[in-house]
């Protein structure tokens, strides 16, 4: 039987907690409004994940120009045995999930080594995201139990309750979507939560030659060009605006100076959009663009420069044999 109300879900060796406050729609609009208004145009990334969005994002990390995904899990593979034996009985606390393909490796490893109970606590802006995950999670292992927590975790990882040694997991390389003060920041926060002895595993997508990295983020089919144009849609939906798509043309660049791929969405024409959380309308002129995303690429430099941040120890940087991908183990002493 199971209980459901708006705070906690509890299934079989499952609770979902929802620690999330509430975020005023307000607040959601004079944000997209304010970077509208801005003399760079820019839309934050995290509008990107409406159910489209999320959908064509998870198409991305199936396309073959596409690395980061792939190449990530293939380094998990190769250290999850080593790494879940050497780090027996801990907890596995995972920040922003998405699809559980990643975390089943480090559990399907922790599985072998005849654990009587493994303990998994996700922590997602999504409710049902988190809900359905662990449902699956749990019937594929036996001795399996989630505690889930629909929370910020960029603000509110301290939040979560927890008693024994931890491996923290972010992966995917979402910190890199972060500008750079901001991911110290983060991760500096992770890191003065985290008890001795817990460990950090922390996804990085490294720097690389420039063609690798224009194709992952211009793919032949569109996909990407598709998902980044979908945050129009997205706004339009928050903020009842009148973006068309078809105005806009995709752009995604490797800015060397910074390290990073930016994507922005250019002006095809001279145009003008209209809302009614607008003092007055937008203007566009043929050209200009709307910065989207920000996606830092890291080299070892960037590795020490956290290390010297945060104090924790980094015990090994597990790699991909050209060096693409990065899961970099640190450890609270
Ligand atoms: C979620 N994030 C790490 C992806 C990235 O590569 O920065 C989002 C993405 N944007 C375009 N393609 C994928």
């Amino acid at each position: 039987m199971n209980f459901v109300n708006e705070d906690i879900v509890t299934l079989n060796r499952v609770t979902i907690t929802n620690l999330l406050q509430e975020i005023g729609t307000g607040e959601v609009s004079d944000e997209i409004v304010a970077g509208l208004q801005a003399d760079q145009k820019i839309i934050s990334s995290k509008f990107f994940y409406n159910r489209e969005g999320s959908l064509l994002f998870e198409e991305i990390t199936r396309l073959e120009e596409y690395y980061p995904t792939r190449t990530e899990k293939g380094i998990l593979r190769q250290m999850a045995p080593a790494l879940m034996k050497q780090y027996k009985g801990y907890e596995i606390i995972e920040l922003g999930p998405g699809d559980h393909s990643k975390i089943s490796i480090l559990l399907n490893a922790a599985a072998g080594l005849n654990l009587s109970s493994m303990k998994y606590l996700p922590l997602d802006i999504s409710q049902p995201a988190l809900r359905s995950s662990a449902e699956q999670l749990v019937s594929t292992f036996p001795n399996l139990h989630v505690e889930g927590y629909a929370v910020d975790f960029l603000s509110q990882f301290g939040s979560v309750q927890r008693e024994q040694a931890a491996i923290i997991c972010f992966f995917g390389s979402t910190i890199g979507n972060f500008e750079w003060g901001s991911s110290l920041e983060l991760l500096l926060n992770i890191s003065k939560k985290m008890k001795k002895g817990d460990v950090l595993l922390l996804g990085m997508d490294m720097v690389k030659p420039e063609p690798v990295l224009q194709a992952a983020y211009n793919d032949a089919g569109g996909v990407t060009e598709a998902f980044n144009k979908n945050i129009l849609n997205s706004v339009n939906d928050l903020i009842q605006s009148d973006f068309n798509t078809e105005d806009f043309d995709h752009l995604a660049y490797f800015n060397k100076e910074r390290f990073r791929i930016e994507m922005h969405l250019v002006a095809r024409r001279d145009l003008e959009v209209h809302s009614e959380h607008f003092s007055k309308d937008i203007l566009f002129k043929k050209g200009e663009t709307i910065h989207t995303e920000n996606s830092h690429k890291y080299s070892s430099r960037h590795i020490h420069e956290i290390v010297d941040l945060t104090g924790l120890q980094l015990n090994q940087t597990h790699t991909d044999e050209l060096g693409w991908f990065a899961v970099t183990e640190f450890q609270k002493l």
